[in-house]
């Protein structure tokens, strides 16, 4: 059985006294022990993060990290100052990433391997756009983004991924995927993963992301391939977070 994940990227958005909200209603709010839930606050909130969060059951994640370790690179983050804060997860490959910071997929390659090196697990991000679905090449393009994380990693690391399909048409437009369509995609990955080797197909938690909200939650993690959601403008409400939780628990 794969735990279904619930994953809430905030973006450059929310501040202290939001993650405060977050501290109180996810303490006291009972979440379903069957899954798991991660919050991605912006960088300097990590620290409050990792207290808020404490006597919770949310674990801590972040939206991006440099490949190096350290050195001269102005204004970056690297993936052992993300441990001291006690983030497990990290974005890779996120479309505002590869679209607005020009991050190819050598790049989230890098990425990828800085996170593992250091024991965090990668959320690796991959999804068409409007135009390459329209043209027909939605499945070569994600596979293709997949192959070019996975076909460079070994056996392992393949295992340790999170993978979160996002169509970039789904991506903060309120357009959802249909369950149907989030459905045939996420199959199309486990069946390639399964040709990697069959464990991998039957291990890896692969995510859908844009747009999901509370009343259209249940429906997309009721999928039998889909097993949680990376989730944007719906993570900064608790009470709408709290609900897409509980729709997966
Ligand atoms: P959205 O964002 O839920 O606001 O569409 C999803 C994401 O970018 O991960």
């Amino acid at each position: 059985m794969r735990t279904p994940i619930i994953a809430g990227n905030w973006k450059m958005n929310g501040s202290l006294a939001l993650l405060e909200d977050f501290g109180h209603a996810f303490s006291e709010a009972a979440l379903p022990e069957s899954i798991e839930v991660v919050i991605l606050p912006p960088f300097p909130y990590l620290a409050n993060a990792d207290e808020a969060f404490e006597a919770s059951l949310v674990q801590l994640g972040a939206q991006t990290v440099n490949p190096e370790e350290q050195g001269a690179f102005t204004g970056e983050v690297s993936a052992s100052m993300l441990k001291e804060f006690g983030v497990r997860f990290v974005l890779v490959g996120h479309s505002e990433r590869r679209t607005l910071f020009r991050e190819d997929d050598s790049a989230v390659l890098a990425r990828a391997r800085a996170a593992l090196n250091s024991g965090l697990t990668p959320i690796l991000c991959v999804g068409e756009t409007l135009e390459e679905r329209e043209a027909g090449r939605t499945e070569s393009i994600v596979l293709g983004q997949i192959d070019a994380v996975l076909g460079e990693l070994d056996s392992q690391q393949r295992r340790e991924l999170v993978i979160a399909y996002e169509p970039v048409w789904a991506i903060g437009t309120g357009r959802t995927a249909t369950p149907e369509q989030a459905q045939q995609v996420h199959a199309a990955i486990r069946q390639h993963l399964h040709a990697y080797e069959h464990e991998l197909g039957n291990g890896v938690r692969l995510l859908y992301g844009g747009s999901m909200k509370a009343d259209n939650a249940a429906q997309l993690l009721a999928q039998p391939d889909i097993d949680g959601g990376l989730i944007g403008g719906a993570s900064l409400k608790t009470d709408d977070f709290l609900a897409i939780c509980h729709a997966a628990g």
